[in-house]
Parts: structure tokens; C-alpha cells; sequence
């Protein structure tokens, strides 16, 4: 069974200390080994990704940047054509650094709509309520803390309008092609015709550019890795030590799929809570995948999720894309 938890830009999801203990030792004690890298945002994993979203190498950011501060009136321009009323749902809104040149171009041509972002951090949410006042005091807002699915819930019993859901920043590529099928499914059942889905994906490129963003020279992506054995070492007592584990980032071209691991340099054991742990030379650990997807990769997704592809905006170099999708 998958639970739909996608990892917040910038925010520190709040499963229970028994869900960790119990999904770290199912992955650890499984073959392959594996560790789920929606825990890799604790209070260090989350300075550790904003510090990653500044090295040269990891370029999603900026692009996604370029479409929002550079295309928010054709992006206005074309979910107007496709929507009546709306409200905007925003699915992990971490801090909302992209999503404010939207909001500020919607609140400048006059639209009424009530903006909602939705994150599993409390934290985020309330630094959300403290600043969007100050920065766009026109703009109509509800924070929701909690899990996407109920919220996007919550924010259909606060608003009769049609739903624009935002789900920006290439979340969707934590997941493999399989699950993101079915979570963007979870959501067309979540929603109406005439609503609209904007979702970033990063593309398919040349396969140096993406391997480098995901090991970066200066390693901070290596020690985002390394940060959740720090951090099982600190919650569930665990012996790692970070000098017997290697970081190993691999990108398959032809699937999209970009995968990390962590492959452990000797043979060694290491307990966790307890629970003694052997590590072969050279064993890899799976942490991560951030899938690459082609346009019609994604227009494909959205016909099998339910959705229609309305149109996507690209970045200069095309690296990046948010698609919009609607609901017929
Ligand atoms: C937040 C999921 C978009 O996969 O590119 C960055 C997380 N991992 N470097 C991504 C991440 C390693 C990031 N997302």
C-alpha cells in the first residue's frame, strides 16, 4: 500500500516517531536495503535543501523560476480561458517563493479568488499566514496543515468555486512513473470538470546536466543523503558512521529515471534501536529517484490520470515544464 505522502519543498513532513522506526528497519532489513527520502527533511534535511537549491548544479529551481517570474500572465491567461470562478489550491506550498508572482499578477488583473496553501509542516503554514499579509495585503488566504488529500478535501468544503491545484517544484518525481499515475488519479477523483491541475515536471535532458544536479561539487546533495543516517542515528539510536558509506547518484536515460544510493564501503554491522543491521562491501542502499519525464510522457499521464493536457510553459532552455491540465 503506497500512502500519497509527497515531500513539501522546504518543509518537514510529521509522520509519527513509530512510522519512522517502523519504515526505516522494513527498508533497511528488506532486500534491496532502502530508506524512503520523504524522511529526509527533518530541521537539518530542510537547510540542506535550501543550500542545494543554491549550488550551480542543481538547476530545477532557477528554471522553475524563469517559467513563474516570466510567464504568470500567459499561464493567467490561459487557466482563465479554461475555468469559470476559482479558488487556488497550492499542494505543498512550502514557502511559496514561486507561487507569489502568480498570486501578485492574479490580485493585479482584479481576480477573486482565495488562495490555499496546503503543507504537512506546521511551520510552514504558519510562517505562510505571518508574511503574505505583509507582501500582497489584498490577497484572500486560508492555510491548511495537513495531508494533500484531506486538505484538498477541507478546501472544497471552504469554497464552492472550481479548484486550481497547483503542484509545482517537480514533487512529482519522488515518485516512480507507476505511483505518480496513481496519485495524480487520487487527485482527478478529488476534483470536478472544470477544474484545473498546473504540475511541474522536470524533463528529459542531456544526461550530464541531470546526473551533476543530483552531485553537485561542493556535496551537499551527498550529505542531504548522509543527513538521514544522522538523523536515524539521533531518533532511534542507531551506530552509523558516516565514513563507511559512499554516495552514488546513477541517471538512466532511457527510462528518466535519476535514482541515489548510499553504498556502504566495507562490510560492517550496525544496530538500530537494537536491531542488529550487515552491510555487504560495496552494498548499495536506495534513497531517492527523481524521475525525468518527456512532454508526451506527461500528456500521457494526464490521459491516463483522467485529466486532458491543456498546455505546458517551458523555461528558455526547455528543461522544465509546468503542464496544465483540466478536468472534463
Ligand atoms: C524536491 C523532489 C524536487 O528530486 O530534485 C534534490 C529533491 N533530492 N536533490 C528532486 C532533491 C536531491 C528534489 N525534489
Amino acid at each position: 500500500m503506497h500512502t500519497f505522502t509527497i515531500v513539501p519543498q522546504r518543509s518537514a513532513p510529521t509522520a509519527a516517531p513509530s512510522d519512522f522506526r517502523e519504515d526505516i528497519l522494513k527498508g533497511l532489513t528488506g532486500t534491496p536495503k532502502r530508506l524512503d527520502s520523504k524522511y529526509f527533511y527533518d530541521a537539518a534535511g530542510d537547510r540542506l535543501f535550501q543550500e542545494i537549491m543554491q549550488v550551480p548544479e542543481y538547476y530545477l529551481t532557477g528554471c522553475e523560476m524563469d517559467i513563474l517570474s516570466n510567464q504568470t500572465r500567459d499561464i493567467i491567461r490561459a487557466i482563465r480561458a479554461h475555468t469559470g470562478e476559482f479558488d487556488l489550491v497550492e499542494l505543498g506550498a512550502g514557502d511559496a517563493t514561486k507561487t507569489r508572482f502568480l498570486l501578485r499578477d492574479l490580485l493585479d488583473e482584479g481576480v477573486d479568488f482565495t488562495y490555499f496553501p496546503v503543507d504537512i509542516s506546521t511551520n510552514v503554514i504558519r510562517s505562510l499566514e505571518e508574511y503574505l499579509p505583509m507582501e500582497l495585503p489584498a490577497l484572500r488566504y486560508k492555510g491548511l496543515n495537513g495531508e494533500y488529500f484531506d486538505m484538498l478535501q477541507a478546501a472544497g468544503a471552504l469554497s464552492r468555486k472550481h479548484k486550481v491545484v497547483l503542484l509545482m517544484g517537480a514533487n512529482i518525481g519522488n515518485f516512480h512513473p507507476g505511483e505518480a499515475l496513481q496519485f495524480c488519479q487520487a487527485i482527478r477523483k478529488q476534483l470536478q470538470p472544470g477544474d484545473l491541475l498546473l504540475i511541474g515536471f522536470d524533463l528529459k535532458k542531456d544526461p550530464h546536466v541531470i546526473l551533476d544536479a543530483y552531485n553537485d561539487r561542493q556535496g551537499v546533495t551527498k550529505a542531504f543523503n548522509l543527513n538521514l543516517l544522522t538523523r536515524i542515528n539521533r531518533e532511534l539510536s542507531a551506530t552509523f558512521d558516516l565514513d563507511d558509506f559512499e554516495h552514488f547518484p546513477t541517471y538512466d536515460p532511457l527510462t528518466g529515471s535519476c535514482k541515489s544510493y548510499l553504498f556502504s564501503r566495507r562490510a560492517h554491522r550496525v544496530y538500530i534501536d537494537g536491531v542488529p543491521i550487515d552491510f555487504q562491501e560495496n552494498e548499495p542502499v536506495y534513497m531517492e529517484i527523481s524521475q525525468k519525464y518527456s512532454l508526451q510522457e506527461a500528456d500521457r499521464m494526464a490521459l491516463s490520470a483522467g485529466f486532458y493536457p491543456i498546455t505546458s510553459f517551458q523555461d528558455s532552455r526547455r528543461w522544465f515544464a509546468d503542464c496544465l491540465w483540466g478536468v472534463e
